[in-house]
């Protein structure tokens, strides 16, 4: 059991947890930020994405460890001031959410990649967002929402 204080969403969090217990449950079970979720623990859906350092990760598989020195952004931490991110109101615009499970994950790794890409096209928000699965096939709405976040 180790002593951790994470930056997470601007704040500084303490936490007393093994060394390899994944951020995901550090963030969930101990800090009750659950709108990070737990779909695989494989690193195979993309539902536990969050940002370190501003890049899309899989908090699943990162050891809390290893995000000690980082900054962590969850899904809690993307609207400013009681006021929805562009992402987040393209996602409400386009209607995209079906059952929901996997959108918070969506949700950060489009951020992620229009941070990176200002205007990304088809083909980039497709290799973008290839890690985060949908079982209802949101897709194409993911997809429009994206583009609307970028214009
Ligand atoms: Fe982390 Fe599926 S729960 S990738």
């Amino acid at each position: 059991m180790s002593s951790y204080t994470l930056d997470i969403n601007g704040q500084k969090q303490t936490v007393d947890v093994s060394d390899d217990t994944p951020l995901l449950w550090v963030l969930r079970d101990h800090l009750g930020l659950v709108g990070t979720k737990f779909g695989c623990g494989k690193g195979l859906c993309g539902a536990c994405t969050v940002h370190l350092n501003g890049v899309a990760t899989r908090s699943c598989q990162l050891p809390v460890a290893a995000a000690a020195t980082g900054q962590i952004t969850t899904i809690e931490g993307i609207a400013k001031n009681g006021k929805l991110s562009k992402v987040q109101e393209a996602w409400v615009e386009h209607d995209v959410p079906q059952c929901g499970y996997c959108q918070s994950g969506q949700i950060m790794s489009a951020t992620a990649l229009l941070s990176a890409v200002k205007n990304p096209s088809d083909q980039d928000i497709d290799a973008a967002m290839s890690g985060n699965l949908c079982r209802c096939a949101t897709y194409t709405r993911i997809r429009e929402a994206i583009h609307t976040a970028a214009s």
